[in-house]
């Protein structure tokens, strides 16, 4: 991708495609007389006739046949009342852009920086928006249709039409570039099928993220999670035929490993629900069980390229959730990796069997704050939806601090409660020290908690993402399908920890 750093003007720019953004009240924007000129009053006539719309969200494609031979189509997006326009919306119209673009199989496109902007909004705002939401918008599902043509290339030059300092314009646009990036990735995560993403192939992508991007990483197999006695993610593996991985990916951005942030993700590549089976058209889907994984991959792939001043840690534990003569079953009592025993009651509550290995490890490789990210339960979605992610908390200060994250990136989180009596059901057991399904009752409560009784003392946010993961349909972001959600929330949040050192 070129971003072209040479400003241009109406009358100079060259390009297939202008993007101008059109609000209700234009006297308030800046230089819309000028454009008016520049189009021969021909786009104030327009707008009054309908051809063009004010309306938030409304995107016109109009071939152009002014003054300037260079600009072959104008494509005009409605951004509604100025004062109330937020950054989230922003974002959207320009996936709504994105996907426009990618119908057209834009190879160029302009901005005009200005038309976009309000009071609160500034032009490198708009920048890094517009990369982030066209970015997301021209994404499309990798498919395996013989007859395919699909293009998932995003357009190759953007120039900018601005007043504003360049230089800030093309970096804001850069960042925001390498976040849609790396939520893509993620998705494409996600939607693999699962005989083409097992565990051994979580772990090799992220050995080559790794590479790419100089992180120290460890991957361990199963003789030697044997050795270690992870006795959770090898109970979820033992129906399996494939290999489990542990995946343990180390940035170190200052002098001493200190102030660690720990990133656990559950990397369930097939979710059967082992014994206690799914049903038939409960277990479609759950490739995507791999969700947590994927925005921890994605985070860390954002992290690679921006180098923030923050010591993370990411450990993922990776396998499928199968059925065999081996396989665990409830009744089984096992042991984790930190020692305590589980009663497993539900070899489908298996997610948080793998979170708590992966949790104990993380703290002992130094982790002094823990994140979790895990498309842990229904019960997420019955209590919130399909568009809000879960979360826990055993430490509301830092769960504030993520907040701050998420308000920027527009992504919804929504805390539960985790009360003692909680505490106490996933304690109850008279076989072991805990049980791995406490009931269908609050049940997200429950599964979160479970990863609780493994962080311990260490502050801890729990991020359920069951509903949040997989688009159920095409949304103004992307389409159904994986939808890299954390990502962009837990890069920011990292940058945030990284400006504060
Ligand atoms: N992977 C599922 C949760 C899930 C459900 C993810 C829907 C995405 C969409 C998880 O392992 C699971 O099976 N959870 C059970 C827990 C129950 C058996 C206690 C659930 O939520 O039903
Ligand atoms: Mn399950
Ligand atoms: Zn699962």
């Amino acid at each position: 991708m070129n971003i072209v750093k040479d400003v241009k003007t109406f009358e100079t720019v060259t390009t297939e495609t202008l993007i101008i953004g059109v609000q209700k009240h234009r006297g308030q924007m800046k230089n819309w007389d000028a454009f008016s000129v520049f189009s021969g009053e021909a786009v104030d006539a327009w707008l009054r006739t309908g051809e063009i719309s004010a309306d938030r969200k409304k995107i016109m494609k109009l071939p152009y046949a002014g003054t300037n031979k260079h600009i072959k189509r104008i494509l005009f997006v409605g951004l509604g009342e100025r004062k109330t326009l937020t950054e989230d919306e922003l974002r959207e119209t320009f996936g709504l852009v994105g996907m426009q673009l990618k119908s057209l199989k834009a190879s160029d496109a302009t901005i005009w920086l200005e038309s976009f902007t309000t009071d609160a909004i500034k032009e490198s705002d708009v920048a890094f928006l517009a990369a982030e939401g066209t970015g997301l918008g021209f994404y499309t599902v990798p498919n395996y249709k013989t007859t395919s043509n699909d293009v998932d290339t995003y357009f190759e030059t953007i120039h900018f039409v601005t007043e504003a300092d360049i230089d800030e314009v093309a970096a804001s646009f850069e960042v925001g570039r390498i976040y849609a990036d790396a939520v893509n990735e993620a998705r494409s995560l996600v939607n693999l099928p699962p005989n083409m993403l097992t565990a051994t192939d979580i772990a090799d992508y992220a050995t080559a993220l790794a590479k790419q991007y100089d992180f120290d990483i460890e991957v361990l197999d199963r003789a030697q999670l044997q050795e270690l006695g992870m006795g959770g993610i090898l109970s979820v593996n033992l129906g399996s035929t494939q290999e489990p991985r542990l995946i343990t990916i180390k940035y170190q951005a200052r002098d001493n490993w200190e102030d660690v942030i720990g990133l656990v993700g559950k990397g369930v590549t097939y979710d059967t629900g082992g014994y206690s089976i799914k049903t038939k058209t409960g277990m479609v889907g759950m490739k995507g069980d791999m969700g947590g994984a994927a925005a921890i991959l994605g985070a860390m792939k954002i992290i690679g390229e921006t180098r923030p001043n923050q010591n993370v840690v990411a450990v993922i534990g990776s396998t499928d959730n199968m059925i065999s003569g081996d396989a665990f079953k409830p009744d089984d009592v096992i042991t984790m990796y930190n020692g305590k025993t589980v009663e497993v009651l539900n070899t489908d509550a298996e997610g948080r069997l793998v979170l708590a290995d992966a949790t104990t490890y993380a703290k002992q490789q130094g982790a002094n704050y823990l994140i979790d990210v895990a498309t842990l339960t229904g019960g997420v979605i019955t209590a919130l939806g399909f568009d809000k992610t879960g979360a826990l908390t055993n430490n509301e200060a830092f769960f504030d601090s993520f907040m701050e994250a998420t308000i920027e990136t527009g992504e919804f989180v929504w805390r539960l409660p985790l009360t003692e009596n909680d505490k106490k059901r996933i304690r109850k057991s008279t076989v072991a020290d805990l049980n791995n399904s406490p009931g269908s009752d609050g049940h997200m409560i429950f599964a979160g908690g479970f990863v609780g009784e493994f962080a311990e003392e260490t502050p801890w946010i729990h991020l359920d993402i069951a509903g949040t993961s997989d688009a159920q349909g095409p949304h103004d972001l992307g389409p159904k399908g994986g939808t890299g959600v954390m990502v962009r929330s837990i890069a920011t949040f990292i940058e945030q920890l990284g400006e504060e050192n």
